[in-house]
């Protein structure tokens, strides 16, 4: 039998950057990745986590960049093995390919197998758990099949099962607990071979950092993620729980905002200033509340085309370049792109994006993507006539950012995530 196929109303953006090619398919959408530099250097102050002496015991897990998305270490099983997940902060569900593999993208490292490990169990149809998954269904077996769908197309199926999950805290000792996971069978979409699954950091239930938070008793986590590009070598960190707060000094913060759905992490967006210039996100200056999320899943950030407009005239009017045209280069289609490399010292303004309450500067090192060598191209993107935005992972990189659902509010703090 098969799971009610079900579209999460969030967006998923594959962003591939494979081929020297930049594909965005911003129709329906789930998630993707990029990076950044830092402005201010009181951001090189990385005592943060040291200093939070009420919590030395901070659940950590590593987070490399690759091709655009940031994949997230963890340890699951008994003996443990590792799975390198695309984190991923607009969904919820936490998936690997799991043998037997009816329908499995390539990956290098081995696929996790239910039968060499001791603590897994799957979850029974009739139970809490499995009905708590919203795509839970009986299969024959009386097993809980799901089938999870990105508006990318990708799409997971498999069975629900339980889980002894490893992490090592910043004292070194290891944390462990029971994770509802999915299993995945017959996986299709837009994955790299690196990729073995999806490790949902949303705000819903089934999310990790929900299952954490009722086994440490706090729904809150914070990530730094790596500029693209960076050396995949390189890790940097997600916290998780009391103690992962952003603090210190530099840290502005917005508030989250809530709404039916539980996922996606709300804020507001104000408006955009280009160098001196403001750009208000809505023309008649009023704004809702909650109109951009943040996606650590998805590349590029994407803007209502009325505003996106806006913002991109007003970003080529300071760039005393000229951007390839269309017909000189039809990969990159209508996006903003330039030859020569776009650096602060000359030719580019920095970015002010104003969440209410909290400014946080762009540089050019996240504003602007070289989606191939010599090309340079503005890192964001018409979502089309909606009034919603997404806050990629490009504008993320090198800020420290918390997201706190115990005191709704999200924090930004600019840092070098290398030397995190
Ligand atoms: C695997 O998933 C694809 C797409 O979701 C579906 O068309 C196919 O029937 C599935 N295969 C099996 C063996 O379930
Ligand atoms: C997976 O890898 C095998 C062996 O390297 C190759 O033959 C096969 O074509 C690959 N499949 C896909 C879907 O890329
Ligand atoms: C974690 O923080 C929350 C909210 O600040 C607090 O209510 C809770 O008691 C803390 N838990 C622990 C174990 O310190
Ligand atoms: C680092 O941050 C801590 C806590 O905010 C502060 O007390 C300390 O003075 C800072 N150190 C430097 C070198 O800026
Ligand atoms: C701008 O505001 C108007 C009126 O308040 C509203 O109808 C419209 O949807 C808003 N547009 C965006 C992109 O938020």
């Amino acid at each position: 039998m098969v799971g009610i196929v079900m579209f999460h109303p969030r967006f998923l953006v594959a962003f591939i950057l494979s081929n020297y090619l930049v594909c965005l398919l911003a129709t329906a959408a789930r998630n993707g990745g990029f990076t950044f530099e830092l402005i201010r250097q009181d951001s090189l102050n990385t005592s943060f986590y040291n200093a939070n002496k009420y919590y030395p015991n901070v659940p950590q897990s590593q987070i490399s960049a690759y091709k655009g998305h940031h994949l997230m270490k963890v340890l699951i099983g008994t003996p443990p093995v590792h799975i390198y997940g695309i984190a991923d902060t607009g969904s919820d569900l936490v998936w690997t390919q799991c043998v037997p593999c009816d329908g499995c993208y390539n990956q290098t490292n081995p696929m996790f197998d239910p039968q060499k490990s001791s603590t897994y169990s799957d979850i029974s149809c009739q139970s809490e758990q499995c009905h708590l998954i919203d795509t839970g269904t009986c299969s024959p077996q009386n097993l809980c099949s799901y089938t999870y769908g990105y508006g990318s197309g990708s799409i997971t199926q498999g069975v629900m099962a339980k889980e002894k999950v490893t992490i090592t805290s910043t004292s070194g000792k290891t944390v462990s607990f029971d994770l509802s996971f999915g299993c995945g069978h017959n996986n299709t979409g837009t994955f790299n071979d690196q990729e073995m699954g999806i490790i949902g950091l949303g705000g819903g239930s089934d999310s990790l950092v929900s299952q954490l938070g009722s086994t440490f008793g706090s729904k809150r986590f914070s990530q730094c993620l790596l500029p693209f590009g960076t050396d995949p070598n390189i890790a940097s960190k997600v916290s998780f729980g009391n103690g992962s707060e952003v603090v210190g000094s530099g840290v502005v913060s917005t508030p989250l905002v809530t709404k039916e759905d539980k996922t996606p992490y709300f804020v507001t967006l104000e408006g955009i200033s280009v160098g001196q210039t403001y750009v208000p996100f809505n023309f008649s200056g009023k704004v809702s509340k909650g109109n951009m999320f943040l996606d650590s899943g998805t590349p590029p950030t994407l803007l209502p085309e009325n505003f996106y407009d806006r913002l991109v005239a007003e970003v080529q009017k300071q760039i005393p370049m000229n951007p390839i045209q269309v017909q000189d280069d039809a990969d990159l289609g209508t996006q903003l792109c330039y030859r020569t490399e776009i650096n602060l010292h000359d030719n580019a303004p920095i970015l002010t994006v104003h969440f209410e309450g909290a400014d946080v500067l762009l540089t050019p090192r996240h504003t602007f993507i070289p989606p191939k060598d010599g090309v340079y191209c503005f890192g964001m993107q018409s979502f089309g006539n909606i009034d919603i935005g997404i806050y990629g992972n490009f504008a993320q990189a090198n800020y420290l950012i918390g997201f706190d659902r115990e005191t709704m509010r999200v924090s930004f703090k600019s840092t070098d995530c290398s030397k995190q």
